[in-house]
């Protein structure tokens, strides 16, 4: 973070992002160095939507940007009923209702792809929108106690 404060200090950045910071990890930042960071790039996906996380980022004005946004393919989550049938709805695919769920949450997203009509597909997500009841039946398929993490915890990384 040193280097991160000395780079804006000498005006070559004007903002300052962390990743895979959870709340004590943003508290003990802004107590030592007085930065609130623009944006948190973590680990969040329906399964795992870091509830505690998002709600201090937003309270502070910190962006969230989501990776793993599709769950990194590690679980079931296209054929999870809430987003199949609003993908049928919708007449969208899977992976675009849950990019569609991750906007209209106000997360930031970028979906990794090494297939063209993927990538083209995920940036297909801006001519509809899920209603309020697709949203919170979404939001349900977190399990609430941290076990839809795809990756490891961010404590145990070096
Ligand atoms: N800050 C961090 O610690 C951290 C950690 C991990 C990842 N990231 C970043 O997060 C970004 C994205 O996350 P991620 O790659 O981990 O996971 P992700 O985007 O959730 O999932 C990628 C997987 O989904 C598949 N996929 C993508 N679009 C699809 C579609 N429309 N339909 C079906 N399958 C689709 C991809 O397969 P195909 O490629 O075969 O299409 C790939 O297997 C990456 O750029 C990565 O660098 C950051």
């Amino acid at each position: 973070m040193g280097e991160a404060l000395e780079l804006r200090d000498a005006g070559l950045t004007r903002s300052i992002g962390v990743s895979n910071f959870l709340v004590p990890h943003l508290e003990r930042l802004v107590a030592e160095t007085s930065v609130v960071p623009a944006v948190d790039q973590i680990e969040l996906h329906p399964a795992h939507q870091q509830r505690d996380v998002t709600e201090w980022a937003g309270a502070h004005g910190i962006r969230i940007e989501a990776w793993g946004p599709l769950g990194q393919g590690k679980y079931d989550l296209f054929g999870a009923e809430p987003v199949a049938t609003a993908a049928s709805a919708h007449g969208k695919t899977p992976a675009q209702v849950v990019l569609r769920w991750h906007l209209q949450k106000g997360n930031i997203v970028f979906p990794k792809s090494v297939h063209r009509a993927r990538l083209e597909e995920n940036l297909d997500v801006f001519g509809f929108e899920l209603t309020d009841a697709e949203l919170t039946g979404i939001d349900a398929l977190d399990p609430s106690d941290g076990s839809g993490r795809v990756s490891a915890h961010p404590d145990e990384v070096n």
